[in-house]
């Protein structure tokens, strides 16, 4: 059966992208974001994941206000990179594993989450970035791919308990999937940031600090807030930390911190990474 290795945790900032193609990572804005990421090389080094289940939410690609699923899985052989601007360059497609996706829809609807079926899906910077941070040498067999969307942009959205139970379902679908590959789940987005009103550029350094703390140790913490506690605590676009949850889910009861790091800001977030090592 397959094995879950561990889970990353990180933000998808846009703005990243333009660090990464002038290749600006030591420079003294991006250093102490960008540092965070060789111990999680290393790591992933170490694990040799075949597949990535990649946890984001759609920024308007795919999905737009007209039509908005609260959960979706890509299908596809291979995805393609686009995005909603920003001016970021685009990258090279992104390999599939269409029989883990196959397995999840299948696994998942079984379990209740009647999530929407891709099979054909773009790639925002939400996907794109987090894996040229983790694997900066990538080609094109470096890591198959399988993307799960999930609505963190037109109310209303999945709760908190909602999210970590989807993520949950997830692991114990990977499990029972009949295949020696070894998976790592990612969830992308957050922390604390909002784009927009009368709010913009709210950061909470002190709850995105204790929610990277309990989702190590107690993820249930989260369940205690609902979607209007989280815009409240995090900003409008903070609520991307259900993405967090979600991979969180994926890892079973115990987990080991592989390494964290927080770093504010890069734009308008605050931006995290915590890579957990399954146990
Ligand atoms: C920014 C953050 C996001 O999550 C996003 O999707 C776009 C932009 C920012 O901070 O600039
Ligand atoms: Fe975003």
């Amino acid at each position: 059966m397959a094995k879950i290795v561990g889970g990353i945790n990180v933000t998808h900032v846009p703005y990243l992208g333009r660090a990464i193609a002038g290749n600006l990572q030591q420079e003294p804005y991006w250093k102490p974001f960008f540092d965070g990421f060789p111990p999680v090389q290393a790591w992933l080094d170490k694990v040799k994941p075949d597949v990535a289940v990649v946890v984001y939410n759609d920024h308007g690609l795919n999905f737009f206000l007209d039509k908005m699923p609260t959960f979706a899985i890509g299908a596809a052989p291979e995805y393609h990179n686009a995005d909603e601007g920003w001016g970021i360059p685009t990258v090279a497609p992104f390999a599939g594993d269409v029989d883990l996706s196959w397995h999840l829809v299948d696994q998942l609807i079984e379990a209740e989450f009647d999530l929407t079926t891709c099979q054909e899906m773009l790639v925002d910077h939400a996907f794109t970035l987090p894996i040229e941070m983790l694997w900066p040498e990538r080609g094109p067999k470096t890591i198959r791919t399988v993307p799960i969307c999930q609505n963190t942009v037109q109310f209303p959205l999945p709760s908190p308990k909602r999210c970590l139970a989807f993520g949950r379902a997830i692991g114990k679908a990977i499990e029972a999937w009949d295949s020696d590959a070894r998976v790592v789940v990612l969830g992308t987005g957050g922390l604390s940031h909002q784009l927009d009103g009368k709010r913009a550029g709210f950061i909470n350094k002190k709850f995105d600090l204790e929610f990277m703390d309990k989702l190590v140790t107690d993820p249930d913490w989260i369940s205690q807030y609902s979607v209007p506690d989280i815009v409240e605590l995090t900003g409008t676009q903070g609520v991307e930390l259900l993405n967090w949850v979600t991979c969180r889910g994926a890892l079973g009861d115990k987990v080991r911190t592989v390494h964290t790091n927080y770093h504010i800001p890069i734009s308008n977030t605050a931006a995290g990474l915590l890579a957990m090592e399954t146990v």
